[in-house]
């Protein structure tokens, strides 16, 4: 599209279709914008969660699948064993009556015998292609011209996920078709060995509630013994410098990452895929903009549209 007013238009036409925006305060939100709008995309970046947030949670009719949840191991026994972990955990990991201390304890214990299991299933890069072209995974409508808005103005996205940071490289590449240079992920990332097998995972596991611990040394470039970095690179450690965020997330968690920036103004927009009715009120508390209903990424476009 030749300019800001195109994308906006074709924001606006396509939100006009969904209601599915609910927003508590608007006066703050107008004060954040204009703050932020006032200098401009040199000091904005825009912090994303993957799984449910950029990804769409229903796909015709039926439950999209996560970075974790796409995988097949070519080891029918494994992924049945992280299946069942599945339908335990994740009813715990959406239930609004747990307390925050109770969950992190149980979501530790969800991603390290969810990650034993892919070292000891014997997961491979080859599996790890051919699960992602297999996926029910997909995009929310507009994330490509969201990306491609913010990539025009050098506006870096971080996504920053509890997933596995090999599994949404691939599916950027897959169902995306082209790269984006502003595009980073910081996420769970694999080491494996000479013959394509997965042997470890490095650093810290990043789970759903302690995304923010990481956040000050994920958001600086770091590199393991062997060289590979954690994605970002030293030009990248002026993301630290952008005092100006939109976060993106779908899980209250989501907003602690952002926690390690020192942020002067933050716009966060929660999507609420699941619990409408118990949920919402907490919600609409802890987000600045929250969409329902598997709302596209439109609103954002627009939202963006008018900061830079
Ligand atoms: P997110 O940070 O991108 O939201 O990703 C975390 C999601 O991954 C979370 O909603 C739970 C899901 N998950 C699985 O589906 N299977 C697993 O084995 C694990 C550990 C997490």
């Amino acid at each position: 599209w030749c300019c800001k007013n195109c994308y906006r238009t074709a924001a606006r036409i396509e939100m006009a279709k969904a209601d599915s925006l609910v927003i508590l305060d608007k006066d703050s939100l107008e004060k954040k914008k204009t703050a932020i709008c006032n200098t401009g995309s040199k000091k904005l970046q825009v912090i994303a969660d993957f799984d449910a947030t950029l990804t769409r949670y229903w796909i015709n009719g039926q439950r999209g699948q996560t970075s974790h949840g796409l995988l097949q191991q070519e080891n029918p026994e494994y992924d049945d064993k992280r299946q069942k972990l599945y339908e335990y955990y994740h009813p715990l990991e959406i239930c609004p009556t747990i307390s925050i201390e109770e969950k992190t304890k149980l979501m530790e214990e969800w991603w390290e015998k969810s990650h034993a299991l892919l070292i000891e299933g014997g997961l491979t890069y080859s599996a790890i292609k051919m699960s992602v072209s297999n996926a029910l995974i997909a995009f929310r409508e507009g994330v490509v011209e969201l990306f491609e808005y913010l990539e025009e103005r050098d506006v870096p996205v971080l996504i920053f996920s509890a997933g596995l940071a090999d599994i949404i490289e691939e599916v950027l590449k897959q169902k995306l078709h082209r790269s984006f240079k502003n595009v980073k992920i910081i996420s769970n990332r694999m080491t494996f060995d000479t013959d394509g097998r997965l042997v470890s995972f490095k650093g810290k596991t990043i789970h759903v509630l302690n995304k923010n611990e990481h956040a000050l040394d994920m958001a600086a470039p770091i590199h393991d013994q062997s060289g590979v970095s954690n994605g970002l690179t030293d030009d990248n450690a002026s993301v630290k410098t952008r005092t100006n965020v939109i976060l993106l997330g779908d899980h209250i968690g989501d907003l602690g990452m952002s926690d390690g920036l020192k942020y002067e103004n933050r716009i966060a927009v929660g999507f609420l895929n699941d619990n409408i009715d118990k949920s919402l009120a907490s919600y609409q508390k802890a987000f600045d903009v929250v969409y329902l209903n598997d709302a596209p990424m439109w609103g954002v476009l627009d939202l963006v549209s008018d900061l830079c």
